[in-house]
């Protein structure tokens, strides 16, 4: 299958990347590297054009700007590459036929009522759940075959150059032997970034759900607080759970984050036949 991945010098896309191989792909990233074709996804014309060039089968679509304390502080700025360049790219793979995979996230939520189901509407809390809320929309109404997948919080570590996340500052710093704030208030379905991208491979190379659902959610089975992950991640590697400094994220953060955005993903992994790891098998997992 001619498959088209923005996004691929990402934690997720990265994973991705290697997952699906053995597909005819155009992996793009925004900077140069083994394999990778440049795009800048602030250039929406761009990224279509792109998309018009391969004629892909299926364009997945794991590029955007991830964090939610950049989208906060120039809302305008990266919603040119998290809405503008989503829509361009969507309705772009409409054009030449491509089914469209969005990673959007389960931030859409306000994480006051959950766990969420795949449709559930979206009321998010801060730029980035917003942006992504918004580019939902544009990839359902984009008019081709497309599918949004609301994923939730991965974890695992930064492989092939990725920029390092929470769970390589983690061992970091109980190597270092440094307390580690991790906070009890924000609960997620998390689970490994490998579970991720072996779903949504499965979803890519399944086509599109028979039930005709567009938005499902990718989740893992077992939800869980930043704390307990992180005091679950100290046991597992070794490190005394002391250095896990448990608290709440009230006034710590720019911007407010929903409490409990447990996902219930079952309609994924039915469908394509794969049920990701819970939290603790995955972090004994990464020990190995
Ligand atoms: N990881 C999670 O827990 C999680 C949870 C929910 C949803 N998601 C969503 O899943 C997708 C993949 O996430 P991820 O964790 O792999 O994020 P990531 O590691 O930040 O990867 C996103 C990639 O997009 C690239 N990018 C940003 N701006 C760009 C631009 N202007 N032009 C071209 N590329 C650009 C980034 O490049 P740079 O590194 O150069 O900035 C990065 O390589 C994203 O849509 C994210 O919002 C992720």
């Amino acid at each position: 299958m001619r498959v088209l991945l923005t996004g691929a010098g990402g934690f997720i896309g990265g994973v991705l990347r290697r997952r699906l191989d053995g597909h005819e792909l155009t992996a793009t990233g925004r900077r140069p590297g083994p394999g990778l074709s440049v795009l800048d996804l602030s250039d929406a014309a761009a990224a279509a054009r792109l998309v018009r060039e391969c004629r892909p089968q299926a364009v997945v679509h794991a590029g955007a700007v991830s964090k939610i304390e950049p989208c906060e502080a120039d809302p305008e700025g990266t919603a040119a590459v998290n809405v503008a360049a989503t829509g361009a790219l969507a309705r772009a793979a409409a054009e030449v036929g491509a089914r469209f995979y969005f990673l959007t996230t389960g931030q859409v939520h306000a994480g006051d009522s959950p766990p969420y189901v795949d449709d559930a509407p979206g009321a998010p809390l801060h730029a980035y759940g917003r942006q992504k809320a918004q580019a939902e929309g544009l990839v359902l109404d984009a008019g081709g075959p497309a599918l949004v997948l609301r994923v939730s919080l991965c974890y695992g570590f930064a492989q092939d150059g990725a920029p390092p996340n929470f769970c390589d500052e983690l061992r970091a710093a109980f190597r270092a032997g440094r307390t580690v704030r991790a906070f009890s208030d924000q609960r997620r379905s998390m689970l490994s970034v490998d579970d991720a991208a072996e779903l949504v491979a499965r979803a890519v190379e399944s086509g599109l759900p028979p039930d005709g659902r567009r938005r499902l959610n990718l989740a893992g089975p077992e939800p869980v607080v930043r704390s307990d992950f992180a005091l679950a991640f100290a046991e597992a590697f070794g490190f005394p759970p002391a250095l896990v400094s448990v608290s709440g994220s009230r006034g710590m953060l720019a911007a407010p984050r929903p409490a409990d955005c447990s996902l219930d993903g079952r309609r994924l992994w039915d469908w394509t036949g794969f049920r990701p790891k819970g939290y603790r098998a995955g972090v004994r997992a990464l020990v190995e």
